[in-house]
């Protein structure tokens, strides 16, 4: 993208927004990274449940977020880092959602309270605080260009997916090389016009930002738990009724040759008291 080429080598400097939020934030990326949820995608285990579930809260975040930033763009402290050709993700979860649970894959939305409180969030700084979008928008994107790359090549082997279809989430178009994006996304932060209360307010919220992540992805843990146990238990519940009643009445042999004993017996019966 053109906006890649404008670019030239970064400068680091800890006094920068790009890395002191990275500071700030290295110990939630940790707690992040080391949740249940990123655990099994790390490892090559994540499940469809799971993926599913996490794109139906990906998908009432991003509306949040995008929202507050379309209708924040012009704002001084989000015009900068405002890439919506590059970067937006909901148009892509919406492909994915409908390939995973059909057309009316919006009645299907499923998401925990945690993924509310987010959204709750999201919405309240985009009304009142648009200078925190930047902490929020950072989280995300530049995760999702970071880590997020080797997850969604990793979730495509773990599930079995044969095409890359149902995956439009991991899949920047707009963007040729991750690592340039960032740097220009970087330096476009550090060019931002902050107060020092408005610079340790956003340092504040990307550290809120990464806590509402993890609450969603603990909160999604729990709601597949939940999910498995209601199947087990039906499973259970199936098993045992199918031991000697349910046998009985669903095999259609054994039901043919109890009605004709029953039968038999009442005949004789008959006979007997003649
Ligand atoms: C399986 C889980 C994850 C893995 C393996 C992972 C891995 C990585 C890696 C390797 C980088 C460094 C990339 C670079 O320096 O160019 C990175 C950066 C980043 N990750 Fe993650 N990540 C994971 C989860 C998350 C989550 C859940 C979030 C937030 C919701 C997140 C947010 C970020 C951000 C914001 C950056 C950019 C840091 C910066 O350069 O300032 N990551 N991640």
């Amino acid at each position: 993208m053109e906006t890649e080429k404008m670019m030239t080598a970064e400068q680091i400097d800890d006094r920068d927004l790009s890395e002191q939020i990275k500071n700030v934030t290295k110990e939630s990326h940790i707690r992040a990274e080391t949740t249940e949820l990123m655990l099994s995608f790390q490892r090559g285990q994540v499940t469809l449940s799971q993926f599913k579930l996490l794109l139906c809260s990906l998908y009432e975040i991003y509306q949040a977020l995008e929202e507050a930033m379309d209708r924040n763009s012009d704002h001084p402290s989000v015009a900068p880092i405002y890439f919506p050709a590059e970067l937006a993700r909901l148009e892509s979860i919406k492909k994915d959602l409908e390939y995973f649970y059909g057309q009316d894959w919006k009645e299907k939305i499923a998401v925990p309270a945690a993924t509310k409180r987010y959204c709750h969030r999201l919405r309240q700084i985009g009304l009142e605080n648009p200078e925190l979008l930047v902490a929020h928008a950072y989280t995300r994107y530049l995760g999702d260009l970071s880590g997020g790359q080797v997850l969604g090549r990793i979730a495509q082997k773990s599930m079995g997916l044969k095409t890359s279809d149902g995956l439009s989430f991991f899949a920047f178009p707009g963007v040729s090389s991750p690592n340039l994006f960032k740097q220009l996304y970087r330096s476009r932060m550090n060019c931002l016009e902050l107060t020092e209360e408005q610079r340790n307010g956003v340092l504040e919220e990307a550290v809120q930002a990464f806590e509402f992540n993890i609450q969603v992805f603990e909160d999604l843990q729990k709601m597949l738990r939940v999910t498995e146990n209601r199947r087990s238990v039906d499973s259970t519940a199936t098993h045992s009724l199918r031991m000697p009643g349910t046998l009985i009445s669903s095999s259609p042999l054994i039901r043919l040759i109890l009605g004709l004993f029953v039968a038999l017996a009442t005949v004789s019966a008959g006979i007997y008291a003649l």
